[in-house]
């Protein structure tokens, strides 16, 4: 019997397609409360800036040399993560952005990893400038 083959624009669930192309949340932030890089052995960046008032997340941007699947990762990531706590966003992992892809190639699973890294580190840079708020003032980024 043959293989069927995989039609991308067919086959990708709405929520794949959407996540993969959407623009709006591509933004560098220059005096971030939270900030957060992570790297894959592919090669692949995601680099994630938050806003947080009263320990809720409400603002959340990336920026990423990443492919298609790493877009669609780090947009779901802070889809997620807008609106939550940091508390709760602490939760979120790369099943939740897998399950919510639905159709995240197996093979690139590895791209939900490299977002959640990333959001995890801006969560713990934002715990740090909480602690020690002239840390913020020096946010030198990238
Ligand atoms: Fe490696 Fe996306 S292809 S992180």
């Amino acid at each position: 019997m043959e293989e069927k083959i995989f039609d991308f624009w067919q086959d990708h669930s709405q929520q794949f397609l959407e996540m993969a192309f959407m623009t709006e949340r591509r933004e560098v932030i220059e005096r971030p409360d939270g900030y957060g890089k992570n790297s894959s052995d592919c090669g692949d960046t995601v680099e994630i800036y938050i806003m947080v008032r009263d320990g809720v997340i409400t603002h959340a941007s990336f920026s990423s040399n990443g492919c298609i699947n790493t877009s669609a990762c780090a947009n779901t990531v802070l889809h997620l993560a807008e609106g939550k706590s940091v508390e709760d966003a602490w939760k979120i992992s790369p099943k939740d952005v897998i399950d919510y892809l639905e159709t995240l190639p197996a093979k690139e699973h590895h791209c939900a990893e490299l977002a959640i890294g990333a959001l995890h580190r801006a969560l713990s840079n934002y715990q740090e400038n909480r602690r020690e708020p002239w840390r913020k003032l020096y946010f030198t980024g990238r």
